[in-house]
C-alpha cells in the first residue's frame, strides 16, 4: 500500500488491501466521534465558564428522549457497520480454498518448528511457493504463542490443546518478518524467524535440497505402527474400532446424534480425547494419548490418516 507513510509497508498477500480498508475504516470512525466529543466539550466548557456573563443559563434544557434515542442508534448502526465488516473478512480469513497448501507449524518455547508434506522440516523459517494459497495447520507445545507475519496482515493465537489454521496468498517473492506476538516467557522477543516467499521452481528445488527421512505421512504410519493403533484400527482386527481410510474430510455421525467434519482438529481430538466424541455405533474403548505423543508426531500421524483418504495406491 502507501509506502510513503513511514512504519506503514505494504501489504504482500491477496487479503492485505481488505485488512488495511477495515483499518482505516475503525481509525475513520474513531476520530470523527473523537472529534465531535472532543469540540463539544471544549466549546461548552469555554462559553459556560464561571463568570462568563454571555452565557444564557435561564434555560435549562430538559432530557431529550429524540437526542437520546437517535445518538444511541445512530452509534449503534455505525459500529454494528464496522463489526459485520470485520466479521466478514475473518471468516474469510478462516475458510482456505480447497487445493490450499497445508504446512504444519509448532511452537514452542521459543521457536517455531515447521513441517512440510513432503517431510521437510526447518526451525524459524517458513519456505513457500508463490502461486498457491497456502494453508497453515498451528498447534503449540506449552503455552500461547502468537503466529504474527505484519507484512501479510495475519496474526494468529497458538494455543495449546487444540489445531488452529490460517490461510493466505502471497503477492510477490520474498523475505519477510516472523514473530511470536504473545508474550510467552524469557525468550517471547528472540522467537522470531523468516518467512521466504520463493518462485515455484525455486521452491522445489529447495524441497528437493532438504534432507528428509521419509515424507511426514510415512513418518505417520512408522508411529501409528508404534503405537499399535493397527491393533483396533487395522483390518483383521480383533477391537471393532471405526474404519480410517477415507475418513478424512468426511463427515462423522457421533454417538450425541451431532455430526462432525473429520479434520485436523477432529483428528487431533480423537487421538488425545478419545472419550470425548465417540463415533455412533462404537463403544469408547480406546485410551487417550495425550502425553504419550508429541506435537510433532500427531502432525505426522494426521498427515498419515489424511493420506488415506485421497485417491491413489490403496495402503
Ligand atoms: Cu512465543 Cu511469544
Amino acid at each position: 500500500m502507501q509506502t510513503w507513510i513511514p512504519l506503514w509497508l505494504p501489504g504482500e498477500t491477496a487479503h492485505a488491501g481488505a485488512v488495511d480498508l477495515l483499518f482505516i475504516g475503525l481509525l475513520v470512525s474513531s476520530v470523527l466521534v473523537l472529534l465531535l466529543l472532543f469540540a463539544l466539550l471544549l466549546r461548552f466548557a469555554i462559553h459556560y465558564r464561571a463568570g462568563n456573563a454571555d452565557a444564557d443559563r435561564n434555560h435549562q434544557i430538559k432530557k431529550s428522549w429524540t437526542w437520546e434515542v437517535s445518538w444511541t442508534t445512530a452509534t449503534l448502526v455505525a459500529f454494528l457497520g464496522l463489526f459485520v465488516w470485520s466479521a466478514q473478512l475473518f471468516v474469510n480469513l478462516q475458510a482456505a480454498p480447497n487445493d490450499a497448501l497445508p504446512v504444519y507449524v509448532v511452537g514452542k518455547q521459543w521457536m517455531w518448528k515447521v513441517q512440510h508434506l513432503g517431510g521437510q522440516r526447518e526451525i524459524n523459517e517458513l519456505h513457500i511457493p508463490l502461486g498457491p494459497a497456502v494453508r497453515l495447520i498451528m498447534a503449540s507445545e506449552d503455552v500461547i504463542h502468537s503466529f504474527f507475519i505484519p507484512a501479510f496482515r495475519i496474526k494468529h493465537d497458538v494455543v495449546p490443546g487444540t489445531t488452529q489454521t490460517l490461510w493466505f496468498r502471497p503477492r510477490r517473492a520474498g523475505v519477510f518478518h516472523l514473530f511470536c506476538a504473545e508474550y510467552c516467557g524469557t525468550d517471547h522477543s528472540r522467537m522470531t524467524g523468516r518467512i521466504v516467499v520463493m518462485e515455484q521452481p525455486a521452491f522445489e528445488q529447495w524441497l528437493a535440497r532438504q534432507d528428509v527421512n521419509g515424507t511426514l505421512a510415512s513418518g505417520g504410519e512408522r508411529l501409528f505402527r508404534q503405537l499399535g493403533c493397527g491393533g483396533c484400527h487395522g483390518a483383521g482386527a480383533a477391537v471393532r474400532a471405526p474404519v480410517l481410510q477415507g475418513l478424512y474430510g468426511k463427515p462423522v455421525p457421533l454417538s450425541d446424534g451431532t455430526i462432525e467434519i473429520a479434520d485436523e482438529r477432529y483428528l487431533r481430538d480423537a487421538i488425545l480425547k478419545p472419550r470425548a466424541k465417540i463415533v455412533a455405533g462404537y463403544q469408547a474403548l480406546m485410551p487417550s494419548y495425550e502425553g504419550k505423543i508429541s506435537e510433532d508426531e500427531l502432525v505426522q500421524v494426521t498427515a498419515y490418516l489424511k493420506s488415506l483418504a485421497e485417491p491413489g495406491p490403496s495402503k
